[in-house]
């Protein structure tokens, strides 16, 4: 499994997963997919939910609040590689019913045979092989189980008239590395296939060739603020994708004054920003 930086544990996710407009776009897929399995299934069955990518346990937690809202008694087991990451999650929800393990997609179906529910939020864009991973997320679920996945990283995640917000934060953070750090220019080389966007029909395929049928397919705005830039831009797996190969300290500093940049140029409040939520059925 690849080790996690030491920066992870100051440069994490959690300060942009406790924004407003991110509980709100997650909770809504997660009521989605759960409103669907709670109706295939016969009353006071508990369910067995799996949660792929499960970070520092924002949807966790929603995940758990809405089985609880809907009176379905259940468990979620969070795989995640990163060690940091499950020791915030695991702190945030102590004493409910979840158990975190240390691992990655590979791993899921050997941990979660047979789960009636599998989410994989915010995370897909990461990894290189989509059609894979897919494949593996639908083996793990029992036939007629959900899969959930959300993304704001594909085809038709920018708002339109929100390009120019990327390309002078982009512009404006490059030149600040300029500036400040010569000798940390970003390298081409680096720069990951994992940040290949897919579009809609592109995953709604994969996941129709992996033996699921889409049930729900929709595309969901957030209303981004500066605050969250700032912390996407403090983030070090964003960092890594962003400007790959610059240290993790001096990437997020560029990024986050670079947002606030690009904000007061552009005399913004918010930057619209466009979510893909995909809740798909194993074909029984
Ligand atoms: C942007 S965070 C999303 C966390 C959480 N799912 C959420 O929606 O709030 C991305 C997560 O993907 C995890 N991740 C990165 N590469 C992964 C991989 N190959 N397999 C599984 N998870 C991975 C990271 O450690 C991180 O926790």
């Amino acid at each position: 499994m690849a080790e996690t930086p030491a920066v992870a544990r100051s440069y994490t996710f959690d300060p942009f997963a406790r924004h407003q407009f991110y509980h709100d776009i997650n909770e809504s897929l997660v009521r989605l997919a759960l409103a669907q399995l709670d109706q295939s299934m016969p009353p006071g069955k508990p369910v067995r939910v799996a949660e792929l990518a499960s970070g520092t346990g924002a949807v966790t937690e929603l995940i758990l609040d809405e089985l609880e809202r809907l009176g379905r008694p259940g468990h979620v087991l969070g795989v995640e590689p990163s060690p940091e990451a499950i020791e915030i999650a695991a702190q945030r929800l102590y004493g409910r019913p979840v158990e975190f393990a240390q691992g990655e997609a590979s791993d899921l179906a050997r941990l979660a045979s047979g789960a009636d529910a599998v989410f994989f939020c915010n995370a897909i864009h990461l990894i290189p092989d989509k059609a894979e991973v897919i494949r593996m997320l639908t083996a793990t679920l029992r036939p007629g189980g959900f899969l959930a996945i959300n993304s704001s990283f594909f085809t038709g995640a920018y708002a339109p008239g929100s390009e120019r917000f990327y390309h002078l934060w982009t512009r404006r953070a490059l030149g600040w590395l300029r500036e400040h750090h010569p000798e940390a220019r970003p390298s081409r080389s680096e720069k990951t296939t994992a940040m290949v966007w897919l579009s809609a029909d592109e995953y709604e395929t994969l996941m129709d060739e992996s033996g699921l049928r889409v049930a729900t397919r929709s595309e969901e705005t957030a209303y981004m603020p500066l605050s969250s830039w700032k912390d996407i831009g403090s983030y070090w797996l964003f960092i890594e994708g962003a400007l790959p190969g610059v240290p993790i300290p001096i990437g997020a500093e560029a990024l986050s004054w670079a947002a606030g940049q690009a904000f007061a140029e552009l005399d913004l409040t918010v930057v619209p920003r466009v979510w893909l939520q995909l809740v798909a059925q194993k074909v029984a």
